[in-house]
């Protein structure tokens, strides 16, 4: 289950041509498994239909005409107490202005006013509009009064001109609603450091030795941790994953790259996850220039690769309260995932079978084993990395909680 599963979500639309990317929103939320109700100003109506969101989500789109049928006075005040969240994207210089000094003249700035959930806001207007000394005060005053925000970011703008002010895409809008909903989680306040993908070991400058670790199940439990609240900090080598909306990105390469962010990252953290594949060996020195084929078979000497999580685990200060491995394994899952649980003072390691087409490397599912420093062991079902993510976070967020009691 994400945390966007069974969420209400009003989305409030206003009268800009960024009101197509709601439209997107409101099919990604619905598709998150959110209910999402559509409230749209008399100037969104311009850009976009009632209809065009109705048949995306599969609900009712309310407009002001609804202001004034059946059920009028309490239409609002429903929505905004029966919501998880309200995202008002795209909002304009004229819609930020009502929210900040509390002006309610139409369905999306009333039920803003009588929410009760937290509000998310995706500016986009005019470069100009957006620097403007009385659009800059509304939204300070909207930020002190907790109000998140989402961009803008820079870009080409519907006038022809490039400034900041344009609305950010619809999955970064999903993303930072997750980031909100994540606000009443488990880990909140807590600084979570998750690794991901296969690290490059250079043989010379133009080659490397590699894994097939493609970045998936750390991307994951980084999104999972993010839902859960934690102030993430992503250490990751080249993926071509999207990171989730709010995480800190490290970018690394190798795994001497890899030890010293962990290391960095490792102070003040609680907790430390290593779904990464760094190397074990890696050749002992990296030719400077390209091997050529003419000069025969390279010989590559190759050196053990500093392990990370012992490194962790070894030292006397700084060791994050939580601390978690993964072992692929390729047979005796159990025995050597315990053995590296041990070997590596681990609080909890997840064992998965590299080998099986539906589990470890690339693939989107994966198939996993968890082991726990008092003995305990939890084998789970088949299932999304995604899912797999979450059930680890649950685990982390429990570990976390017993330790610190
Ligand atoms: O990235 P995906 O394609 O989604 O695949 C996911 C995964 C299979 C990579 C992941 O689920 C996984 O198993 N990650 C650990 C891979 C690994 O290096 O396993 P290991 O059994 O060799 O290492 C045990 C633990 O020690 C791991 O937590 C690893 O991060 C850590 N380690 C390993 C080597 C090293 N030099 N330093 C380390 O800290």
């Amino acid at each position: 289950m994400s945390i966007l599963s069974d969420k209400h979500i009003l989305l409030g639309v206003t009268g800009s041509i960024a009101a197509y990317k709601a439209v997107d929103l409101a099919s990604k939320l619905t598709q998150a498994g959110s209910q999402v109700d559509v409230l749209l100003t008399a100037a969104a109506e311009k850009f976009v239909s009632a209809l065009t969101f109705q048949s995306v989500t599969g609900r009712k789109t309310f407009t002001d005409a609804d202001l004034w049928g059946g059920n009028a006075h309490v239409l609002h005040v429903g929505l905004g107490h029966s919501a998880d969240l309200m995202v008002i994207a795209p909002c304009t210089a004229n819609t930020l202005a009502k929210l900040a000094h509390g002006q309610a003249n139409d369905l999306v700035s009333i039920t803003a006013l009588a929410a009760q959930c937290p509000i998310l806001v995706a500016p986009a207007m005019d470069v100009g509009m957006y620097t403007s000394v009385p659009t800059q005060a509304n939204i300070r005053i909207l930020q002190e009064r907790g109000i998140a925000f989402a961009g803008p970011t820079e870009g080409r703008m519907a006038s022809g001109l490039t400034g900041l002010g344009r609305m950010l895409e619809p999955g970064e809008v999903l993303g930072a609603s997750r980031q909100v909903l994540g606000r009443r989680g488990p880990l909140v306040g807590k600084k979570v450091v998750v690794t991901a993908g296969g690290t490059r070991e250079p043989i010379d400058p133009v080659r490397f030795i590699a894994n097939h670790s493609s970045g998936k199940q750390g991307y994951a439990l980084a999104q999972a941790a993010i839902d859960a609240g934690g102030q993430v900090v992503l250490i990751h080598t080249q993926t071509g994953l999207i990171p989730p909306v709010g995480v800190q990105q490290i970018p690394v390469d190798t795994v001497g790259e890899m030890l010293e962010a962990v290391l960095a990252e490792a102070a003040g953290a609680d907790v430390l996850v290593m779904a990464a594949a760094p190397a074990d060996f890696r050749p002992k020195q990296a030719a400077v220039n390209k091997l050529k084929k003419r000069d025969g078979l390279p010989q590559i000497e190759l050196e053990y690769a500093p392990d990370i999580l012992e490194t962790i685990s070894n030292m006397e200060e700084n060791r994050p309260v939580v601390v978690v491995g993964f072992a692929a394994e390729s047979h005796s899952l159990i025995q050597n995932a315990a053995e590296k649980l041990k070997a590596k003072k681990l609080d909890m390691i997840a064992g998965n079978d590299v080998l099986a087409p539906d589990a470890g490397f690339a693939v989107e599912t994966n198939r996993i084993t968890l082991l726990f420093a008092d003995g305990r062991q939890e084998p789970l079902p088949l299932m999304s990395k995604t899912e797999a993510a979450e059930e680890i976070m649950k685990r982390v967020a429990a570990l976390l909680e017993t330790t610190l009691a």
